[in-house]
This record gives structure tokens, sequence and C-alpha cells, in this order.
């Protein structure tokens, strides 16, 4: 989903203007163009376009894959993608199949909503156990971030109170699915019988392992010992372990909570309590995002709600804490139901997108790249305690393994220098400057962990353009984050919640003609830091920006500063991957400023190295008159032959989560929230649906005129050959 949501503005916290996105220009327009043309087009197949099929194995032979608006989903030609996994498929051989009218249920047995971040883990040929070269069987284990709630329903939502049998539907519609996948006659197709299948939900209790387990902060009327919690929830990057086991980060966890507006009990604004829950988004008198709170007395609805109602001085007989339950990277072994999954709250607290290991090295400790998406949030690292030794790449356990170098570590957050130089700041107890943090008393390292945001801001951590993914360089170790955009970022900032555009975050812009969201950073980019010595625990970086997202007919000198051609322009990268295989990273978008020229996609680089570009000087005239110069550090301008559009998704989508078969020859990507954009009052007119795919692709019940519904994807070369070579 798009969700630009905005909490690291200390002297106004309740500010959410999540709105401004959804309403741009260009959002008003694309809804303005109706569906005259999608009907029809929405009768194709998926398509492959573009010119001849490069035989040689050059690096990016395929045919760049030009932008579209029209409802069908387009890989290159000599590429063939098929849908095998969409909302609401059986992941039993008892479940009825889906019939997308809004009357299914029983989704803990079904793929849920809005798929998102997705890993591969391969079996061998019997599908008893892991085989790291398993390429024709294997697991996706992927989230289910959020919702089109309309369409889950046959006549759509109802307000609050909800109804608890439609509450009933939409919680377990979140979450993660672990299905099988199995070449069958040469083709991958989710196998429906597997006894690997499962359903992870905000229902599903699991234990909180690190430093904040049994904190004061996490007890609750569900676990008064503060050992366990129940469920996660806005799952969206993902991260594959070195011991092969799936880590889901929680995003935008904290609007699925209500919080009252007369709630006394926690104090005033300066109250420690308050100082978090504002900080993480619950002020007080927050509404809910869908209300299931009002579905019933019972307790799996009444969680949602955090208002202090209890007596208790810990917390142990309501749901004031439930959320600091939320906001951590979690870890599941996709291969084994019967082991508890674990919150892993070393990793520390906020809106997780991916988590990306560096290249392990024997007998040093193992880092973790993480991104904290909202405006002006922070880039953090985490590095273990423990050493890597090469054996664990195999383990008998895989999720004591996970205990083993995820459990016990420092948490770093990163600080960017003008002179393309950058810190990482170790977020302990013991920094003075936490200790000294104005608002916020902190407790012990456990608060420290589960307030990673308050931590970061007192010492001084750089605000960035919303970090979503972070990806490792397999070959150069590099580490890449996309910074999706941020319309807070401002030549001449004002009010607490904007932010002045700096050396890592320079551009400030408005999309031509008009944009109701600018100026800021529009199309966002895709920075790059190198690790002093290539040193898992290092303290210093290097720093460049791999790729600014523009338009292409964008002023070369202010905004598209990396010479984006017609065939590599893009806008709001998100998803972001090397693949293992080729080296070559996948650039996926979650777009709402370009698309009056074309839905979301996916690129495929060949990036350099951090340094290998300029410095180029950016000159903004403030309203004295005066300049502002800013240097920033572009990396080397793609060719043709180092970036190409690889594939468009269908209308109103966005594209996030890819992994792949060891061998290359095989990608999943998935399809996220395709025509999201609906209301109740059009939902009974198919003609008023902005996208009816994948059904208009011939997947599932529906045909032409379809609910449009999430779906993952696989992709093959018709050759056989390695993707993207
Ligand atoms: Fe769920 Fe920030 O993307
Ligand atoms: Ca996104
Ligand atoms: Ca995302």
């Amino acid at each position: 989903m798009s969700h630009d949501e905005d909490f690291n503005n200390s002297s106004n916290p309740s500010f959410n203007d999540v709105l401004d996105a959804r309403l741009s220009r260009r959002n008003v327009l694309r809804v303005s163009m109706g569906t005259a043309g999608a009907a029809v087009l929405g009768s194709l197949p998926l398509v492959a376009c573009g010119g001849s099929d490069d035989e040689a194995a050059a690096p990016l032979s395929f045919p760049a894959v030009a932008k579209s608006t029209a409802d069908v989903l387009t890989v290159p030609a000599g590429y063939t993608a098929t849908v095998i996994y969409a909302l609401g498929d059986p992941l039993t051989a008892a479940t009825p199949d889906y019939k997308n009218d809004g009357t299914d249920t029983g989704f803990e047995q079904r793929a849920g909503d809005h798929h998102d971040g997705m890993e591969y883990f391969g079996l061998n040929a019997t599908g008893t156990a892991r085989d790291a070269t398993g390429s024709e069987r294997g697991l996706l284990a992927m989230n289910h971030e959020a919702l089109t709630d309309q369409f889950l329903h046959a006549g759509g939502t109802t307000p609050n109170p909800r109804p608890a049998a439609e509450a009933d539907k939409e919680i377990p519609a979140h979450g993660v699915s672990v299905v099988e996948v199995r070449k069958v006659n040469g083709k991958f197709a989710a196998q429906k019988d597997s006894a690997f299948n499962r359903r992870i939900t905000p229902m599903t209790s699991m234990l909180l392992n690190g430093p904040a387990r049994g904190n004061a902060l996490v007890k609750t009327k569900f676990s008064a010992s503060g050992n366990d919690c129940r469920g996660t929830i806005n799952n969206c990057g993902t991260g594959y372990t070195p011991w092969a086991t799936f880590l889901t980060g929680e995003e935008n966890w904290s609007g699925y909570f209500k919080r009252a507006d007369d709630e006394a009990a926690r104090g005033g604004a300066t109250a420690r309590g308050n100082v978090s829950l504002a900080r993480y988004g619950r002020a007080k008198n927050s509404a809910s995002r869908h209300g299931w709170e009002t579905a019933g007395a019972e307790d799996k609805y009444a969680r949602f709600d955090i208002t202090q109602t209890g007596a208790s001085t810990d917390g142990s007989d309501d749901y004031r804490n439930e959320l600091n339950t939320f906001g951590y990277m979690v870890e599941i072994d996709p291969y084994d139901k019967n082991v508890a999954i674990r919150k892993r709250t070393a990793l520390g607290r906020f809106a997780h997108e991916s988590a990306a290991f560096g290249k392990p090295a024997a007998g040093k400790p193992l880092a973790v790249y993480m991104g904290d998406d909202s405006r002006g949030e922070y880039i953090y690292k985490f590095v273990s305690a423990a050493n890597w030794d090469a054996a664990d790449a195999s383990p008998a356990n895989r999720i004591t393994t996970g205990d083993k170098y995820l459990d016990s570590g420092k948490l770093y957050v990163a600080k960017f220098n003008a002179d393309g130089t950058g810190q990482w700041i170790e977020l302990n107890i013991a920094n003075s400057a936490i200790a000294a943090h104005a608002a916020y008393d902190f407790a012990d390292q456990g608060d420290v962990l589960v307030n990673a945001r308050l931590a970061a801001d007192a010492v001084g951590a750089t605000k960035m353009d919303r970090p979503e993914w972070c990806a490792v360089h397999p070959v150069t170790g590099e580490v890449y984050y996309t910074l999706t955009n941020n319309s807070n970022r401002k030549v001449e900032p004002s009010g607490s919640s904007q932010m002045a555009v700096d050396a890592a975050n320079p551009r400030s812009y408005t999309d031509a003609p008009t944009a109701a969201n600018a100026p800021g950073n529009v199309n966002g980019h895709i920075i790059r830091l190198k690790e002093t010595a290539s040193e898992s625990a290092a303290t210093a970086f290097t720093w460049d920006v791999y790729l600014f997202g523009a338009q292409s007919d964008a002023d070369l000198g202010k905004v598209n500063l990396s010479a984006l051609t017609a065939d590599q322009d893009f806008s709001s990268p998100d998803g972001l991957w090397f693949s293992p295989k080729t080296g070559l990273c996948f650039i996926q978008t979650d777009d709402g400023a370009y698309t009056d020229a074309t839905n979301c996609m996916m690129l495929i680089g060949k990036p350099g190295t951090v340094g290998d570009g300029t410095t180029p000087t950016l000159s903004y005239t403030k309203a004295d008159g005066s300049t502002l110069a800013v240097q920033t550090r572009v990396g080397a301008k793609p060719t043709a032959e180092t970036l190409r559009r690889f594939l468009v998704g269908p209308k109103d989508c966005e594209i996030t989560g890819i992994s792949e078969t060891p061998d290359g020859k095989t990608i999943f990507v998935n399809i996220q929230h395709p025509g999201e954009a609906i209301s109740k009052a059009n939902l009974a007119d198919p003609t008023k649906y902005l996208s009816h795919w994948p059904g208009n692709a011939g997947y599932g019940a529906g045909g032409a005129t379809a609910r449009p519904r999430s779906a993952t994807i696989v992709i093959t070369r018709n050759d056989g050959g390695v993707i993207g070579t």
C-alpha cells in the first residue's frame, strides 16, 4: 500500500497527512480517466512486448518494456509471466475455490490480501526437507500487508460498529503465507494440498525474544510475563537469513489500534508513555484503521483498543501496552510449523521494511540492515554479538540459530555527512545523549529498543526520505536503500514535520505542471553505503546515490540527476533486491506521482560502486532571493546496458516482493492491490473498477469483470535461461 506516515515531528507529533498522497493530482487524474479502455485491454492475457529477443547472454539483453497505463501485466519479449497464487486461493485440499464475489470466508486457510515481500526456500525432490539448491520445488513465504477491504465483502464494508463476521475475514487476511510451489509439467504451480502450507495471522501466538522480552513495556492481558505476544500485522519487507529462515518486517502496525481521547490515566503530554505513543503514531484520540475493536467484547477484538482502562499498575489487565508488542522484525522457520515464531526485539521497534544481511564472513559478526518507512525516519543496522560460523548455514535447528545471532548485539542508526562519509551511532542506554533525551527518560536497554525512534532522535540521526527496502550487493557488499519519496523535504522547511534538503536527501521540486503534494522529493532515490574496510561491524561508511527517480523529461540539473531515459525512468522506488545468482539489482515501484504516464513497474539494474559518479551541486532560490547550494553525490549515470524497465503491472497496483529459484531461472514477483481505489458506492458496477486483473488475464473467477486481486506471478525465460542476463 501507499503509506506516507509521518510521526517524526516532535512539536506536533500527531500530525499525519496520509491523505495528501492519495489525493494528489495524478491520483485524481487516474480515477477520472475511468475504465473505458480497461475492459478491452482487460480481456488480453498477460502480454509480452518489446523488441527482438537477444540470444546473447550479455547483461540486460532483454528489450526494455515501455511505460503503460493498460490493465495488463507486461514483461519483455522472450519472457512469460503466469499467475500462481492470488488473494483467497485455498491452502488446503478441503478449502473451496475462491469465488471472488465477497462471500468467501476462512482466510486462515486461504491466501491473504496485499501480497508483499516474499522469499523462496528450496525443497528436495520428494518435498521432505530443505534443499538449498532446490529449484524445482520450494516454499514461498510471503507477507500480506493490508487490505482492499471493499472487495472482501459482498456489499463492501460496514461502518463502526463493525460486524464480527467482517472483522473475522479482515483480521486473518493479514499476516504471512507459506505455500509450496512445485514444477508440474515444467511449470511452477501452487500446491494446495502441501503439508507445509500455513497462514500466520494477527492471532498467531509468538514469542518476544531479545532484550525487551519480559520488559515492563510489553506486559499485557494476553501475557502478564511480557514474554509472549499475539500475531503479526502489516508485514511489508522481508529478509532471508543465512540459516534459511524468513524475516518479516512489521510496518504500519500503529494504525490498527484505537486510542481514546479522554484517556487521563497515562498522564500529561510529557509522561513517558504519551511521548512514546505520540512518536509511534498513537496520540490520544487516534481512530483505528478498520474498527475491529468495535466488533464485539471478545478479547480478540478488544485488544485493538489500547486505551488504558484497567486498574493494574503493570498493564496486565488491559491492552495499554499492546502497541509495544508490534513493530519488530519477526523470524519464522518456513520449514517447521512446530517451532515458535520469534519477534526479534534486539533489532529495534519501528516501521520495519526489509532486513538485508551483509555478506557473512566466518569469525566476524553478522550485520543486518533495516529501514524505518515514514517521512523523516532513519536507517538502522544491527550487528550480532555472535561471530558467524559457516556451519550455521545448514543448522540442525534453524530457529535457535536465529536466537544465537539475532537476540544479542548492537543496534546502530545512520548519520550521513555532506562530505560523503557517515557514521553508525550505537543506540545504547549508556550513551549519554540517549540518557539526556529532553522528553523521554529511558528505563533500560529494552526501553531503548522498544523506543528506538526516540533513542535515534537523541543521537542526531539523519532524517531520510522514507527508507523503504534495503539490499546488499552480493559481490561488492555495498548496501542499497530505496528512499521512496518525501513530500516534507523542503528548501525552506516550516513547522516541525518538514525538513531541509541536505546532501543525502538533496531534492525538493514540483512535479510539473502541478502537484498538490509538492514541492518535495516527489520521485525518490536509492542511496548506497560502503562500510569502512568492508567490515560488518564498521562504525563509519561512505555513501552516494545510486539512482535518482525522475521523469525522463525532467530538469537534468535539479531533478533527473541520473539522466534516466524513457526506457529507465521511474518514480517511488520501494522493493529492492539483488539476485544472489546474477548480482543484478531489481527495483520495484509503489508510486502515486508518475501514474498518469505509467502503472508501477520493476526495473533491472547493474550498479557500479560507491563513488563511481560525480558530485553535482543543486542550486535553489529561496523566498528572499538568495541562493541555497546543496552538493550531493550521484553514482555513474546508467546506460541502456545497465538499467532497463523489465515489467509494468496492471492498473492501480504496486510491484513488491521478489525472490528466485537458486538456479536463477525462475523469479517470483508480487503484484499488490491492483484497482485498490474502489468505493463502496461503486462496488456494484464493475465498469467503475480501475482493474480487473488477474481475472481479465484468465486467472480465477470473474473474467473481464472480476474484482481485482493481489497475486504472485512466476516469470521465466522462454529459452529456459537465467533471468535478466
Ligand atoms: Fe509497505 Fe513502506 O511499504
Ligand atoms: Ca510502499
Ligand atoms: Ca513497501
